[in-house]
Parts: structure tokens; sequence; C-alpha cells
């Protein structure tokens, strides 16, 4: 068996090449990065000297090395990470985006159909289907949720959805799409909110929490939303979409307030800046697809996932070190103003 991830060098794939890696011994797995601000070859050097794993430096939107690297390689499952991922860059520059997340899409899907792959696997977002109120706490995103974005990075998101779906409609492909909620875990880049807080944290620097710090997110353990995905390219079922999530909802002040405590850090730390333009205000997943066909439900605790993910961070400071002295210097005097 031979696997494609692309975007293998950002948060979720790296995570996803070690999880295939450890669990399937005998797979080729060939991680496509084009690597970007958030991709970083260093996240993988536990891969590198592995026999059955190859990087290849590439963009998903360069059609004619994609169509190349397909005919080369003869992959049986392309699993598709790679995407421009942070809402607030989206806001900034949709351009890239809009690339990136459907054109580079389009031509994973175009190679996909091909050379007859015989799985496509899109990594999707909650995002697609907007937000839901803060006073309603019964409502869930189901599969069936209408797609409602707010942002040009969900917009983005949710065109490629619809572009997978008409391959699979159209043309036969065999395409499969999960869409999983706010991740965390170790190796995610610190523009997000988890890793940003505490690599402020640990400098003593302004916690920035949007607006009031009420919008809810509902957060998962990277290696549950890696689990679920290795389910569904093998046993989800060919043209349809599986949400991913844990009942895990919190307030940001509340992850934020968490992290200061676990970190020793004073709240003071806490400023409460502009919001977010178009902030989505709540996202919360039904799972109850994907835990009734395929039996997946999350196995980490909030609290365990935490520690885990906030030991990795202190521990792994050159990682975060390293990339604070690249383009993320100029992010941050720009975004925070230091
Ligand atoms: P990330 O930003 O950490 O990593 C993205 C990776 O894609 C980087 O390695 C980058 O170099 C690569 N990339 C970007 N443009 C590329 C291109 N043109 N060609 C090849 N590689 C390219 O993102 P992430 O948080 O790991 O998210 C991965 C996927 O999961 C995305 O599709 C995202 O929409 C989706 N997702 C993320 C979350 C989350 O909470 N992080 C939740 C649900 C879904
Ligand atoms: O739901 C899945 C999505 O989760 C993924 O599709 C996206 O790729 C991923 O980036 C994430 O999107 P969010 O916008 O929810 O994540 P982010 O970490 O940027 O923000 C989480 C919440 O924290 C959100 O309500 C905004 C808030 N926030 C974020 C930052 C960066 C702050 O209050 N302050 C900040 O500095």
């Amino acid at each position: 068996m031979k696997i494609l991830v692309t975007g293998g060098a950002g948060f979720i794939g790296v995570n996803f090449v070690y999880y295939m890696l450890e669990k399937y011994a005998d797979y080729d797995i060939v991680c496509l990065d084009a690597l970007t601000y958030a991709g970083n070859l260093k996240s993988l050097d536990g891969a590198m000297d592995n026999p059955k794993f190859t990087f290849v430096k590439g963009s998903i939107s360069d059609k004619d090395f994609v169509d190349k690297l397909f005919e080369k390689e003869k992959f049986d499952i392309v699993v598709n990470f790679a995407a421009e991922s942070h809402v607030d860059r989206s806001i900034e520059n949709p351009f890239i985006f809009l690339e990136t997340n459907i054109m580079g899409t389009a031509c994973l899907l175009e190679a996909s159909k091909k050379y007859g792959v015989s799985r496509y696997h899109q990594v999707s977002t909650d995002e697609v289907y907007g937000d839901l109120p803060l006073d309603r706490p019964d409502l869930f995103f189901t599969e069936e949720t209408p797609i409602h974005t707010s942002s040009p990075y969900s917009s983005s998101k949710a065109s490629a959805d619809l572009l997978c779906l008409a391959f699979n409609r159209t043309y036969g492909l065999p395409v499969t799409i999960s869409r999983c909620s706010n991740n965390y875990g170790p190796y995610q880049f610190p523009e997000k909110l988890i890793p940003l807080m505490i690599v402020r944290a640990q400098e003593n620097q302004s916690l920035p929490v949007y607006g009031e710090g009420l919008n809810v997110r509902d957060w998962l353990y990277v290696e549950d939303h890696c689990k679920a995905i290795d389910m569904i390219i093998h046993n989800g079922r060919v043209g349809e979409v599986y949400n991913v999530g844990g009942h895990n909802e919190k307030q940001n002040i509340e992850v934020v307030r968490t992290l200061l405590k676990a970190l020793g850090k004073s709240e003071s730390l806490i400023t409460y800046v502009k919001d977010r333009a178009g902030h989505d205000l709540r996202y919360a997943i039904d799972p109850t697809k994907i835990s009734t066909e395929l039996g997946w439900l999350p196995e980490t605790k909030f609290e365990d996932g935490m520690e885990r993910t906030i030991r990795w961070y202190l521990d792994n400071k050159q990682w975060t070190d390293d990339i604070k002295s690249g383009e993320y210097a100029e992010y941050s005097r720009r975004v925070y103003g230091d």
C-alpha cells in the first residue's frame, strides 16, 4: 500500500505520518509538502531515516509536477492535508487560500482520477458549516448541516469539498471527506490559539484574547483525528462525509486560563484585543455517524491532552525558537505589535 500524504510537514500531517509509520510498518508513505511558513522539515526528523518514508518538496497547485509524481509513484491512497490553514491570515490576504486550497485540491483530484487511486481523502474542517449561536447548546453540526461559510479560509475549504463531491459523482472517483473540529497537540504552528498562548506566556508576553473570549471551540487531541482518518480511509463509505469531534466545547478564555494555571503564570498576562472580523461564535460537532458506522470515539481526555501538549512545547523550545526567528517574527510584529 502506498499513501500520499500532502501537507505532511504541517501540524496534523506530521502527526499523521508518525501515526501511520508506527501502525502500518509495511506501508510506503510519501509526503508532498511545499514547505510554506507553516511547513517544517525538522518536524519530520524522526521519519527521514525510515526506509518506508519519502519526502518530496513541491506544491499541490503545480499541475504538471503533481501529474508526474502520480505517474511515477502510483499511489493507492491520497490524503490531502495541504492547505493554507489560518483564518486570520485568510482575512489579511485571501488569494493564496484560493490558489492552494481550491486549485491545489483540483490538481490532486485530477491526478487521482487520471492514475486511478483507490481512495482520495480530503481533510476538511467543521468551519464549512459556519457557526452556531452561543445560547443554543442543544445545536450541533451534523453532516446534513448546510454549508454556510464565514471566512475566506472556510470558503476555500468548502469549495474544495464541493469539488471532491463533484469528482465522485461525475467521474466516480472514490472520495471521502472528514470535517474535524479544532485540533491541539505537538507540532502546531504557534499562530494558533493554544501554542500561541503557551509560547507567549513562557516569555511573559501579553496574551491577546479576541473580543471577550467567549467564543466556543470543540477541542480534539490531534492523535484522535489521525485515528479517525485512518478508519475512514480503510473502512469509510465512498462519497461520504464524516464529522470528527469529541463533545469537548470550551470558551477561549477558559482554555487560556487553563494554560496559565498549568504554566504557573499570572492571569494579568491576558489582554482583550479587537475581535476577529466575522468571528465564528461556536463550533460543536455531532460525531454520531463516524461513531456508529466506524466505531470511532475520542480517546484522549482534554486534561491529559493539554498536559501532553504543554509538556511537548516546554521540552521542544528549540522547535519554537527556530520558528520565531523566521517569517513568524514579522507576522508577530504586524499582528501583535511585538
Ligand atoms: P498547517 O498550516 O499546520 O500545515 C499545512 C501544511 O501544508 C504545511 O506543511 C504547508 O507547508 C503545507 N502546504 C501549504 N501549501 C501547500 C502547497 N501548495 N503544496 C503542498 N503543501 C502545502 O495545517 P494543519 O493545522 O496541520 O491542517 C492540516 C489540514 O487539516 C488542513 O487542510 C486544515 O484545513 C485541516 N484542519 C485543521 C484543523 C486544525 O485544528 N488545525 C482542524 C480541522 C481541519
Ligand atoms: O475548527 C477547525 C479549524 O480550527 C481549522 O479548520 C483551522 O485550520 C484552525 O486554524 C482552527 O481555526 P480557529 O480559527 O478556530 O483556530 P485559532 O487557533 O486561530 O483560534 C481559536 C479561537 O481562539 C478562535 O475563536 C479565535 C481565538 N483566538 C485566536 C488567536 C490566534 C484568540 O482569541 N486570540 C488569538 O490570538
